[in-house]
């Protein structure tokens, strides 16, 4: 075994490529060794390394040593990992190492934010290098593959795994898709401490109907080629190693046998050469959806359509022989698949490098990973209103601060869904941290209010109003509990669970000034709440440093700098709701919307309006896309364009002046959206087209420029061609998608 050296001092340098690593060059290229390596392979040993199987204990040296698993998932015992890599080594046939595969979804064992949360930041490089610390700390336990990024656009907070997502907009979900790549990859596959990444769920998952896990998509091509596959062509660009197929079916076809998906799109049109792995059970599950009669018809749907591994389920296994024995699938085919297969593996350095030596890697949660989770959840938090200043609170002027609410002191629910290596036990939680900010300064009374975020007991509700009353602020910590998103955790009402809105109610009753801190998984609906508090802060599930980030932010340590990547609905009747939505012939205005209290009785039908609205939601998002607060404000102006006109072929420039008007020091995240006027098909009214966070000193101003080819407006027109046409487009720059400063430019 060799001895890599890994610095970590800075995490800059955990991907360093002057790293030691012998990657075994001179044998060739990982292409070259994958096909000398096949041409030694019998097809069982082929089957062998298209197989994925769930470690977790079992027993795996048998099948390990006749070379008939590839890969092994959710096994992160560094010993075991070690002997299982010794038995595929030493005592399989070929000695083909196997890849260790694990959701490291936000964190190994230092958690930070949900993806939804990480995506409220607009900050690739923090993106980036969370991803990196998670690659990092998963590989000292041998893992050498996650399933990350999940980069499905979604548009319905009911569904549990927007948690995972990172939100409704395909620009800011390719950026930082391609960010979590890089952070998980490295410069270097093969560096220590890179990990492979996949790209899923591929694709369509996140349209899922009536935002209900598992079933089925519907998306016109044009809307797919438009919206849903663009982040994944963004982390193909970045280099990512592997996808997943999607459990769903798209159009009537099974993303897990679908030719269109995988051939037609991955392979022939992007060229992609790493390999496909199915979901959790999904080959198998084709002959659930109705698609495949048994698991042979299955098997041959999935590998028809190109899906190289499978995962969990056996078809392959017990199929491929008889499928090329009766001249269905041929051997050629799955030399392909498992070429793709075996090129990552050489690519990571696993045959050079099959083991992991925990000693040489940086300690896990160590402090250096701990700030950065605290930094990641503090530009994760977005405040959502703060009437009369309310935020942030102050040592001097207040004397006592209650802390209520059933997520106040919680270190496992702060951590948010998808956290099977996360431990409670690291976590700080925000009353830890209050107390500690404030020590003596402050006097503090707690209430939880309820027991959990879903109970309806409100047996500690007077406590809880007590301490409100003894106090000249509050702080209410509520939300939902982790597993209220994530997989199969689609919630039909999106309120705040259990009694919280009532205990809201009971402490607003106090009169005493409210702050709301959210917890949660997912937008939730908060229009029966907004009006009854003070300031939000939505910290969505922060992670292991929610107590410190929160306390900074809540104290004006730092001022919010976070900002939606989702529209948030008024109600759950308007989703799905986001911003680059249609014009429609018949857009509302303030001016054409009625609503339904100030209808008269039998009035006439013309005189409701007719625009796309509701009658009783209106139209608008209760907080846009793009949208959060700081402790101070920007002004924006000076929209300069470089040209009125441009060709095809050129790029043009876009500058404006952001001012800092407030009196400190903040982040603003400054974004560029356009809209084609015209097109073959209709366009969106608003698209994000770039973004930049910058810091401003109070009182300071910055030119901010962008620019865009015309390439970057280019779409998917009626005959699928990605054509940018000629005409006028309208600019804004700004801090929301409802950015007010506008110009216009022309595309001849
Ligand atoms: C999920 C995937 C995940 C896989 C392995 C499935 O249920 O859909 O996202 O990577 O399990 O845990």
């Amino acid at each position: 075994m060799h001895q890599n050296t890994l610095r970590a001092e800075k995490v800059d340098e955990i991907h360093a490529s002057d790293l030691e690593i012998p990657h075994g060059t001179n044998l060739g290229t990982p292409d070259e060794r994958a096909d000398l390596l096949l041409a030694q392979m019998t097809l069982e040993e082929k089957i062998g390394q298209m197989s994925q199987v769930n470690g977790g204990g079992w027993d795996l040296h048998k099948s390990i040593q006749e070379g008939r698993i590839g890969s092994v998932l959710n096994e992160v015992n560094v010993d075991t990992v070690n002997e299982l890599q010794r038995v595929a080594m030493e005592e399989s046939r070929l000695g083909i190492p196997l890849l260790i595969g694990r959701d490291v979804i936000h964190g190994f064992k230092t958690i930070f934010p949900i993806p939804l949360g990480q995506a409220a930041s607009w900050n690739p490089d923090l993106v980036k290098q969370g991803a990196a610390i998670a690659g990092l700390e998963a590989s000292s336990t041998g893992v050498n593959w996650t399933f990350a990024p999940m980069i499905d656009i979604t548009r319905d907070p009911r569904w549990g795994r927007i948690a995972e997502s990172l939100g409704e907009d395909p620009h800011l979900g390719s950026v930082l898709g391609a960010a979590m790549v890089q952070g998980f990859q490295g410069n270097d596959l093969g560096a220590k401490g890179s990990i492979a990444a996949c790209a899923k769920h591929f694709a369509g998952y996140g349209a899922v109907e009536s935002g209900l896990d598992y079933n089925t998509a519907n998306i016109p091509e044009n809307e797919l080629r438009n919206v849903y596959l663009r982040p994944f062509k963004a982390a193909l660009d970045a280099g990512v190693a592997t996808f997943m197929a999607a459990f769903s079916d798209l159009n009537g076809v099974p993303a897990t046998g679908n030719e269109f998906l995988m051939k037609q799109v991955l392979r022939k049109e992007w060229n992609f050469d790493g390999f496909v792995v199915s979901d959790w059970d999904s080959i198998s599950e084709l002959t659930v959806h109705g698609y495949a009669a048994d698991h042979k018809e299955a098997a041959f749907e999935a590998l028809n359509a190109g899906i190289d591994m499978e995962m969990a389920s056996t078809t392959y296994a017990g199929n491929v022989q008889t499928l090329i024995d009766e001249g269905k699938i041929n051997e050629q085919q799955i030399d392909t698949m498992v070429c793709n297969i075996l090129r990552v593996k050489f690519q990571l350095g696993l045959f050079e490098n099959p083991y992991t030596n925990p000693e040489q890697y940086p300690a896990l949660v160590n402090e250096q990973h701990l700030q950065a989770a605290k930094m990641a959840a503090q530009e994760s938090c977005v405040l959502l209103k703060n009437d009369n200043q309310a935020l942030p609170l102050s040592k001097t002027q207040l004397s006592s601060l209650a802390i209520i609410g059933p997520l106040a002191d919680d270190g496992q629910e702060q951590l948010g869904t998808w956290v099977f290596d996360g431990e409670s036990h690291h976590s700080q939680t925000p009353l830890q941290a209050i107390q500690k900010f404030v020590g003596d300064d402050l006097i503090i009374h707690v209430a939880r209010g309820l027991d959990t975020s879903r109970s309806n007991d409100k047996r500690h509700f007077d406590e809880a109003v007590q301490a409100a009353q003894q106090c000249d602020a509050v702080v209410m910590f509520v939300g939902e509990e982790a597993i209220l998103s994530g997989e199969a955790h689609c919630r039909a009402d999106i309120d705040l669970p259990g009694h919280q809105e009532q205990l809201i109610d009971a402490i607003a009753s106090t009169g005493k000034p409210i702050t709301l801190v959210v917890l949660a998984g997912r937008p939730l609906t908060m229009g029966n709440i907004i009006d009854k508090v003070s300031a939000v802060l939505y910290a969505w599930h922060p992670g292991t440093m929610a107590g410190p980030a929160i306390t900074d932010l809540l104290f004006g340590q730092t001022s919010p700098s976070g900002k939606l990547p989702v529209s948030f609905p008024r109600v759950v009747g308007q989703i799905p709701i986001y911003y680059s939505k249609k014009n429609t012939g018949r857009p509302p205005s303030h001016d054409n919307i009625t609503h339904i209290d100030h209808i008269d009785g039998g009035a006439a039908q013309t005189s409701l309006g007719m625009s796309a609205f509701y009658l009783d939601a209106g139209f608008t998002p209760l907080f846009p896309f793009g949208y959060g607060l700081s402790y101070s404000h920007f002004d924006y102006s000076d929209i300069v364009i470089s040209d009125q006109h441009i060709n095809l072929g050129d790029t043009i420039h876009f500058t404006a002046q952001v001012r800092n008007c407030g009196d400190v020091e903040a982040q603003e995240v400054v974004q560029l959206y356009i809209r084609d006027l015209v097109g073959n098909v209709t366009r969106p009214v608003k698209e994000l087209k770039g973004f930049e966070k910058i810091t401003l000193q109070a009182g300071e101003s910055q030119t901010v420029s962008f620019s865009l080819h015309t390439d970057d407006l280019a779409f998917y027109n009626r005959k699928m061609e990605l054509v940018t046409e000629p005409g006028d487009f309208h600019v804004w720059i700004g801090g929301s998608s409802e950015a007010e400063l506008w110009g216009e430019f022309k595309i001849l």
